[in-house]
């Protein structure tokens, strides 16, 4: 649950500061909103906080996703590469900008495979998503390497892993842009929200700009009279999510830091268990800890650990059966029941590519999601629930 666990005075603070002025919208307003800008400040502490030039607040995660691809120039008759194992908005979001989601195999880190790139890359390919599941990294160094290779853009969907890094470098500043959520269950939250983050100027301008309908943000007019630039949206976060974000983001290292000590002393525990693997990290220092994710050699003995696990009170999650984060489990994508009637963007005559979603073509998620179970690591955890959650573990390997 991360942030959510710690909401308190820190976050009635910068709400207050909103409340008091009254002023809930990020623009405009000025003489009434007393120079409290929450949001603005939020973009910049985060931006910071990242290494990167710029980020813009957004509605959600799947909302940074969308502006994002927007600012790429991602749309019709082009393919995305995407991770056969994510949440739904990755792929939703490609099929938004009008654009076909192409899906691709992951490695044992449980990512996207970089080897995946190029066998999977078509004429019409023009971007690819990582995504850093579960709150660690995926080979990202190498993705930017046969992605630059190859001329594709690069959009990280780093909503599950905001705090971490790779090497030293943030999680969500390597591509030319990286996207957040800060939904309710996210490592930082702000009830619902996003960001998108970038270094370069052009891609923000964009992004900012079609998130709130072409307003160019002239700060010498007023927004009524403000200049038009490219069609867009409204997908502009409000005041109390800005405050609420500036608070839990001075608690992101703390968050981070208690995960990993939980998620530690969990993992001592498992590492007695017969056969257990854990995923492999690429870069273990710079793991958020948001998730610990182990295996076994096969899919029936995961079966049964699992199910051990379960009697003793201890929850864990295999993806490869789980509804939301892996395509093939996707009834409704599957056989394209978009909320259009003509099914676009899946018909759209400037799409001349083919795509299928056979789980022939993604062998490494067959098995290493089948044999993966993943448990979540919270930053409040009592010694008892600690020792609560060992015994299940020392109790479910004597079964085993
Ligand atoms: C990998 C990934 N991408 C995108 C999203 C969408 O974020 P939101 O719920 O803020 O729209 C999520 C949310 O769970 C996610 O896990």
């Amino acid at each position: 649950m991360a942030g959510a666990e710690l909401i308190g005075k820190e976050e009635i603070k910068e709400v207050m500061d909103v409340m008091e002025t009254g002023i809930l919208m990020r623009y405009g307003f000025d003489k009434e909103r007393k120079g409290i800008f929450k949001v603005r400040e939020f973009e910049e502490a985060f931006a910071k906080y990242c290494g990167t030039g710029y980020a813009l607040g957004v509605t959600s995660g799947s909302a940074a996703l969308k502006v994002a691809l927007a600012a790429l120039d991602v749309g019709p008759g082009d393919e995305v590469l995407v991770p056969v194992f994510t949440f739904l908005a990755t792929y939703e979001a490609v099929m938004e900008v009008g654009a076909i989601p192409v899906m691709v195999d992951i490695d044992d880190t449980l990512n996207l495979d970089p080897q995946e790139i190029e066998k999977k890359k078509t004429p019409y390919t023009k971007a690819v998503i990582p995504v850093h599941m579960c709150g660690s990294a995926a080979n990202i160094d190498k993705i930017m390497e046969v992605a630059r290779k190859n001329k594709l853009l690069v959009l990280e969907d780093n909503a599950q892993g905001c705090g971490a890094s790779f090497k030293g470098k943030k999680l969500g500043s390597f591509g030319d842009m990286g996207s957040f959520s800060f939904d309710y269950v996210k490592t930082v939250t702000t009830g619902e929200g996003g960001m998108v983050i970038t270094n370069n100027l052009d891609l923000y301008h964009r992004a900012e700009w079609y998130h709130d309908h072409g307003h160019d943000h002239n700060p010498k007019v007023s927004r009524a009279l403000e200049g038009r630039t490219i069609l867009g949206f409204n997908y502009r976060m409000n005041e109390l999510q800005g405050a609420l974000g500036l608070a839990q983001l001075r608690k992101l290292d703390y968050i981070v830091a208690e995960q990993k000590k939980n998620k530690k002393v969990i993992k001592d525990a498992l590492a007695q268990i017969p056969g257990v693997k854990f995923r492999n990290l690429p870069d273990p220092e710079g793991d958020s800890a948001t998730f610990l994710a182990f295996n076994l050699p096969d899919e029936n003995q995961a079966q049964k650990f699992q199910n051990l696990l379960s009697a003793e009170g201890v929850d864990t999650v295999c993806y490869k059966r789980n509804l939301w984060h892996y395509v093939p489990n996707w009834e409704h994508f599957l056989a394209h029941s978009t909320a259009n009637s003509k099914k676009y963007p899946f018909t759209d005559p400037m799409y001349k590519g083919k795509v299928e979603y056979l789980r022939e073509n993604i062998p490494q998620a067959e098995n290493i999601l089948g044999r993966t179970l993943v448990m979540g690591i919270s930053v409040k955890m009592s010694a008892e629930k600690i020792n609560q959650i060992k015994k299940g573990i020392e109790q479910a390997t004597k079964n085993f």
